[in-house]
Formats: C-alpha cells, sequence, structure tokens
C-alpha cells in the first residue's frame, strides 16, 4: 500500500483513494500505487467492482506539471499505461469525481468504464492553456463519449466545465450530493447487482463514425482557433490529434497524440505557459510575510475621487459585494461620477452580461457622499484624486483624522512617492499603494505598492482583497512608474524613436500585434487617452538631462487635440462611431517632417529591429528593477506584463521570454544600442552580470 494511493474494501467493492495533496497530481509515485492498487483489486476475488476517488479537496488536477521535462515524467509505469489497464480491467471501474478533474485527472476518469460527478464538481481538459494537447488518451476518448464538435470545444478552450454541462453532454453519467467514495460504492454496488460488467470507452466508435468523411468541422475549428488563439500552436496541434482519432484506428491514433504531446511539451511555447501557470501561484508568496499572517477585515470600503478611477475601483469592489462610499469634492462632480457608474452598469445590462436584478444589487453597493465624517467606519479608504502630491497629502492627514484606528489607507498615485504620502499621518504602517489599471473594475492586475513602513499584515490584507476582487496582486516597491509603467516608458520610448528613424505608427503596430500583444502601442496610446502620458512628460521635463535623447513627437500630436480615440483622433484617426485605427496621411507627414527637422535620414526598419528595441529596453529596466529590489522576483515582473499588458502568454513574460533569448544576446544588442543610440541604452548592471555568468533572470 502506498502513501499516495489507499485502497480499502467495502464489501465486494474496492475503493481506491488519491491521496497526494495539494491537487493529487499524478507524479511517479502516484502512478506507482495506482498500479499496485489496482493489480491487488483485480486479484482479488472478493471485489467484484472498483472506485476510484480522490482525498480531500479534488479527484486530481492532473499530470504534475513539475515533472515535465525531467526523467520521472518517462518512468514507467506512464499514465497511459494506468490508464489502460483500468480500461482493459474485468471488473467496472467506476471515477467518483468531486472538486476537479483535470487534464489527466479527467483522462484517467476518461479510462474507467463509469463517470460520477458531484453536483458542483468541475471537469476538464486545460492542457492547451499549458501550450501542451491532453497527453494520456484524452483526445481520443474524450470525442467517443461527447462527440467530436463538444470534444472540440472542451479541449481547444481548455476551460472547467460545470458537472451538469458535462452530465448533459454525456461526459459524466451521474451526478451526486455529498461524499464522493460513497456515491461511488452505492453506483458500484448498483453495477453489480445489475450484472453490469465494463464498458471500455476506446471500443465506443457511433461519435467517430459520425464525424468521419467530414474535414470542414475541422477546418471551421483550425479557422477560429488561429483567430482567437492567435499565435499558439497547441490548439492546432489538439486538433490534429481528435482528427486522427476520427480517422485512424485507436492505437495507432493514440501513439500519434503521444507524438504530438511530446512536440508540444518540449516547445518554447509550454514552457513558457507552464511558466506563467507558476509564476502566476508564485506571485502571492512573499518572503517577509509569512502566510500565515492575519489579514484585516474589510468589509466596506471608501473611494474618494469619482473620475475615471474612482469609478472603475467602486464597481471593482461592488461587484464583489464589498459596501462602497464614494467621496467627491463636490456635489456636481458626484452626481457626474454616479451617473457614469449607473451608465457603465446599465450598458452591461443591455450587452447581456449581467442580469437587471445584479444591477440593482452593485448600483446598490456604492453610495455617494461629500462628508469626510461618513468615512470613519471604513475598513479600507482607497484615494484616487487628481495626481498632484499636495492634494494628496492634504487627504491623508484628513483620513489620518476620521478613519478608525486599524483602517487601510491606500493610494491610486501612479507616480507620486508613496512614503511622501505616508509621512502626512501619524500611522504610516497603514499606508499603502493599491495601483489599479484601467478600467479597474475590469483589468485583472493589481500593483500592490509597499512604501518604508507598510505593516506586514496590511500587505497580507492587500494580497488577499486582490484574490476578492478576482484580481493578481503583485507586490512591488516604490519608485516613479511602479514596475509596469516604468517598464513601459522604456517601451514607448523606443516606439517614438522609431518613428523618427523612418517607421510608421501602422508598423510599428503591425510587428507587436504580430509579436502576441493584443495591440501595438500606438493603438493602445489612442486608447487610454493621449493627456496623462502628456502631462507626466511635463512634469518630468525639469528632470531630464540636457544630452538625454528625448522624442516630442506625441507631445505635437496632443497640442494639436488629438488625445486619442475619446477625441476621435490621435496617432490614427477614428470615423465617427468606430474605434477601428486609420492611418491618417497627416500624422505621417509630421512625422517625417520630424525627421527632416532633426537632420535623421529616414531608413527601412525591420520588424525584428521594432521588437528589439522595444522590448529589449523593456527588459532591460526589467533588470534595474530587480536590482534595485522594486520586484521580488522576475517572474513577478512577468505576471505584472501578462495582466497589465497583454504581453503573450505564449512568450511567458519579459523576462522570461528574456532567458529563452538568452541576457547574452540581449546583452550585447543592447551594447550595440548603446553605441548607436546614446546612454538611454546602457545595459543595466544584472543583465552584464547575468550574461557573463552564462545565466538567466530565472536563475536569480
Ligand atoms: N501539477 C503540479 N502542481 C500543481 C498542479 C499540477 N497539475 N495543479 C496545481 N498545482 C499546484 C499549484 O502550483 C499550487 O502550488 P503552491 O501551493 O505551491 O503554489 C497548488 O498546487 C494549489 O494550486 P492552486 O493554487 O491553483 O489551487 P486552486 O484550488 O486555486 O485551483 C486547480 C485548483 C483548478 C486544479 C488548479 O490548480 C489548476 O488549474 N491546476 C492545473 C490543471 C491543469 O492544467 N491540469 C493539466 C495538467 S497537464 C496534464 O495533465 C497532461 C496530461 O495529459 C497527462
Ligand atoms: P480623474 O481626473 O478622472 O478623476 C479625479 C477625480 O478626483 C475627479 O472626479 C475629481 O473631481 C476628484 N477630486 C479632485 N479633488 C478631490 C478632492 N479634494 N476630494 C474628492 N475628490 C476630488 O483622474 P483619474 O484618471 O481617475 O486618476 C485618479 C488617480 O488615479 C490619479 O492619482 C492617477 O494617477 C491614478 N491612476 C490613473 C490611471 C488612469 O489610467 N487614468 C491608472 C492608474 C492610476
Amino acid at each position: 500500500m502506498s502513501r499516495v494511493v489507499n485502497c480499502s474494501e467495502h464489501g465486494a467493492v474496492a475503493v481506491i483513494t488519491i491521496d497526494s495533496p495539494p491537487v493529487n497530481g499524478l507524479g511517479h509515485a502516484v502512478r506507482k500505487g495506482l498500479v499496485k492498487c489496482l493489480s491487488d483489486a483485480l486479484d482479488n476475488n472478493m471485489v467484484e467492482a472498483i472506485v476510484v476517488h480522490g482525498a480531500d479537496k479534488m479527484f486530481s488536477a492532473g499530470a504534475d506539471i513539475k515533472e515535465f521535462g525531467s526523467e520521472l515524467a518517462f518512468t514507467p509505469p506512464l499514465l497511459t499505461e494506468v490508464i489502460n489497464m483500468i480500461e482493459a480491467s474485468g471488473k467496472p471501474v467506476v471515477a467518483a469525481i468531486h472538486g476537479v478533474a483535470a487534464g489527466g485527472g479527467l483522462e484517467l476518469a476518461l479510462g474507467c468504464h463509469y463517470r460520477l460527478a458531484a453536483n458542483n464538481a468541475r471537469l476538464g481538459l486545460p492542457e492547451v492553456t499549458l501550450g501542451i494537447i491532453p497527453g494520456a488518451g484524452g483526445t481520443q476518448r474524450l470525442p467517443r463519449l461527447v462527440g467530436v464538435p463538444a470534444a472540440l470545444d472542451l479541449i481547444v478552450q481548455g476551460k472547467l466545465n460545470p458537472a451538469l454541462e458535462a452530465h448533459n453532454i454525456g461526459l459524466v453519467d451521474e451526478l451526486f450530493e455529498g461524499n464522493a467514495a460513497d456515491a461511488g460504492i452505492a453506483y458500484a454496488n448498483k453495477l453489480i447487482v445489475d450484472a453490469a460488467g465494463p464498458r471500455p470507452t476506446r471500443n465506443q466508435n457511433a461519435h467517430i463514425e459520425a464525424a468521419r468523411g467530414k474535414p470542414e468541422i475541422f477546418e471551421e475549428y483550425r479557422l477560429g482557433a488561429q483567430k482567437k488563439a492567435r499565435g499558439m500552436h497547441a490548439p492546432l496541434a489538439a486538433i490534429e490529434s481528435i482528427e486522427n482519432a476520427v480517422n485512424l484506428p485507436f492505437d495507432e491514433s493514440i501513439e500519434k497524440e503521444r507524438e504530438i504531446f511530446d512536440r508540444c511539451v518540449e516547445s518554447d511555447q509550454s514552457k513558457a505557459m507552464r511558466h506563467a501557470f507558476f509564476a502566476e501561484r508564485t506571485v502571492s508568496k512573499i518572503p517577509d510575510v509569512p502566510k500565515e499572517t492575519p489579514p484585516r477585515k474589510v468589509d466596506s470600503v471608501a473611494v474618494i475621487g469619482c473620475g475615471t478611477m474612482g469609478q472603475g475601483i467602486s464597481m471593482a469592489f461592488a461587484n464583489a459585494s464589498i459596501p462602497v462610499k464614494v467621496l467627491e469634492a463636490d456635489q456636481e462632480a458626484l452626481d457626474a461620477g454616479l451617473a457614469k457608474i449607473e451608465k457603465t452598469y446599465n450598458s452591461s445590462v443591455e450587452k447581456g452580461r449581467i442580469s437587471t436584478e445584479e444591477r440593482d444589487h452593485v448600483i446598490s453597493m456604492i453610495t455617494g457622499t461629500l462628508e469626510y465624517a461618513d468615512l470613519a467606519d471604513a475598513d479600507l479608504v482607497v484615494e484616487a484624486v487628481f495626481e498632484e502630491l499636495e492634494l494628496k497629502k492634504a487627504i491623508f492627514s484628513k483620513l489620518d483624522q476620521v478613519c478608525n484606528p486599524g483602517a487601510i489607507l491606500a493610494t491610486n498615485t501612479s507616480t507620486l512617492d508613496i512614503n511622501e504620502v505616508a509621512a502626512t499621518t501619524s500611522r504610516p504602517g497603514d499606508v499603502i499603494g493599491l495601483h489599479f489599471f484601467s478600467p479597474a473594475h475590469i483589468m485583472r492586475l493589481l500593483e500592490i505598492v509597499r512604501g518604508e513602513k507598510t505593516g506586514a499584515d496590511v500587505i497580507a490584507t492587500a494580497m488577499a482583497l486582490a484574490k476578492m476582487l478576482r484580481k493578481t496582486g503583485v507586490l512591488v516597491g516604490v519608485c516613479e512608474g511602479f514596475v509596469g509603467n516604468r517598464m513601459l516608458l522604456a517601451y514607448l520610448r523606443e516606439a517614438y524613436f522609431l518613428l523618427e528613424e523612418g517607421a510608421l505608427p501602422q508598423q510599428v503596430d503591425k510587428a507587436i500585434y504580430d509579436f502576441g500583444f493584443p495591440m501595438g502601442p500606438f493603438t493602445m496610446l489612442d486608447m487610454a487617452g493621449l493627456t496623462v502620458g502628456y502631462l507626466i512628460r511635463q512634469h518630468q521635463a525639469g528632470t531630464r538631462a540636457t544630452d538625454e535623447r528625448y522624442s516630442d513627437i506625441e507631445d505635437r500630436i496632443v497640442e494639436m487635440g488629438r488625445l486619442g480615440q475619446k477625441t476621435g483622433a490621435g496617432w490614427y484617426k477614428y470615423e465617427a462611431g468606430t474605434r477601428k485605427p486609420a492611418a491618417d496621411d497627416m500624422i505621417e507627414e509630421m512625422i517625417v517632417e520630424t525627421s527632416a527637422n532633426l537632420s535623421i535620414k529616414r531608413r527601412e526598419i525591420s520588424n525584428q529591429e521594432i521588437i528589439e528595441r522595444c522590448l529589449y529596453p523593456l527588459i532591460n529596466e526589467g533588470a534595474k528593477i530587480l536590482e534595485e529590489g522594486i520586484a521580488i522576483r522576475s517572474s513577478d515582473i512577468d505576471v505584472v506584463w501578462l495582466y497589465g499588458y497583454g504581453f503573450p502568454r505564449h512568450h511567458g513574460g519579459p523576462m522570461f521570454w528574456a532567458d529563452l533569448i538568452g541576457t547574452d544576446t540581449i546583452h550585447s544588442k543592447m551594447v550595440e544600442f548603446e553605441t548607436e543610440h546614446g546612454n538611454l541604452m546602457k545595459p543595466a548592471g544584472l543583465l552584464e552580470e547575468l550574461a557573463k555568468q552564462g545565466k538567466g533572470f530565472g536563475d536569480i
């Protein structure tokens, strides 16, 4: 009997329990344990049926992803062998699923002869989200049970589906409420009474035959996947494998599935997506804030300022059913802000995203006020007024006077020094930055900015709060722009320089889009509006070295009154009522004229140069951020870029991508750029050091 898999007998039913916390992953020890318990049950004449289930929270989250690429992944018994053994069993085997059955976990259940699921269980094959395909028969057995179109939906989208849906499509035989082992035993006893024997999935061919000779099903799916999962290989590989299931004998097709799986698992895309999976989970681990640190309660919130961010932040809390009081400077601004919130929710109802009841509920969560005294009992206050240090300081000293002891005082500043703001209060330990991204009720990223004196429990509360708001919180330190915007500035700066040197906005945007970003820098700037960047650059003007290269190209666009999509023109022009950017001759003329004024001879710029010029300096800035301890680890920077800026997940994030390319390659290119373009391109010390040692950011 193995520690991670246990077997017990209940009359004529053997119950095999996978007990490998935290998620009953199917690592080598579990696979071995399953074989042992199965063999025992098969050899035992008293046993007439077998139940497989998971201990604790779930059935199984699938293969142990940490094993990928290691020898253990190839050490027998492989998962396919375990599943084949179950399927070939002469005694019926029942999978009793609760919690989650994902990836190899669901494949194990597909190999069982019968499947039961708890009403609140979730089932799916999310392998494509890790850049791989189901590699233990999932692409072969699932279409046999649910039909080809439903299998394509499940595997290509990679979502976990509710048990009820799984039952409706025929993936699950019966739903149950309560304990999985008990439900499994009851079902197995019924099978024994009914003399219902094994029912191997591999022999169920009706659905497969129905799809044979219909290549158009797959063609349509391929086109959809190319659009929705732009640049990703795994969805196409999964479609290929399901098509094989339809056209080839089972044994031949499952062998091909393994080949495709191996090809995917070794690809850079899969390495990047697996990195992203673990990066998202590592981000909440803070060395000096142990996970046992008790968070403070956040049952009520106040937001100061009901402008763009104040509205979004209020909605983020309301959506999590946390009551919000929003304070404005005057009645007019308050009414306007609240009306805008209502309009946003009404539009969500019109688009069918929420029901009218849900709208009424979230709107009822938000109330307005003009009185600081009304904020006294808030557990958390988030300030989101104009970006002016003196104004924020004045607000924080007022909050210090009115708020209950223990209340967390947060600012949404994007550029100001949180330590200065905290110093105006008698409780700097309670002050923290909560840097939401616009639109705050939608964007997943929350930069949590730790001041010099911020308390550990305040940080723990902010991290927990991010989860409550369904956001990904990343802890960062104080510096101008924090992690995301500081790196963004380096990227944008080079995009502007490229225009001066010979590129056009649409060319830069296309190169970045083709790399995998949802949009290029100029489309993004137009969408976000050009004013904020303009104000920041004006603010920085005094601190810029006189010999530092600076492009005023965007300032000139702003000064023309072209503030982006909201004014119908920015870097691009927009037909009334559309958001589709169209190249504008006027902008091209302005760019060409700028080059002439700077005596720059415009040249042909390749897409490769655009990628290197925009992304290598961004990575270089990331290296400085790590050097200065502003981010805890390079994977946290990746999470910021994956969630805040749409960095393509199949490249893993900028720092992971840098490691794939090699820090030595990036470093030598930065040296070349420094010679050609000046000291803004100077390689970071850390980058130089890693390049010298032949190491990557992930090795730190
Ligand atoms: N392998 C290794 N570790 C895993 C894992 C897996 N399949 N799934 C989760 N973990 C780890 C997490 O990294 C985390 O570790 P730490 O506590 O050290 O950070 C821990 O288990 C708990 O995970 P979550 O925080 O994600 O827990 P949750 O309760 O929020 O979510 C879950 C549970 C929905 C199952 C989620 O963990 C998940 O989606 N897991 C991955 C599922 C998946 O993609 N499976 C396919 C694997 S590939 C495969 O199976 C290939 C094949 O064909 C054989
Ligand atoms: P905004 O100009 O849209 O809104 C500011 C609001 O604050 C206005 O409604 C104003 O009436 C109100 N206000 C001003 N003084 C006040 C006072 N004394 N008391 C109460 N309310 C007052 O500005 P926006 O864009 O919402 O920015 C707010 C903050 O969020 C700034 O610190 C900004 O740097 C930060 N931020 C902005 C992002 C963006 O994309 N707009 C993104 C992340 C942070």
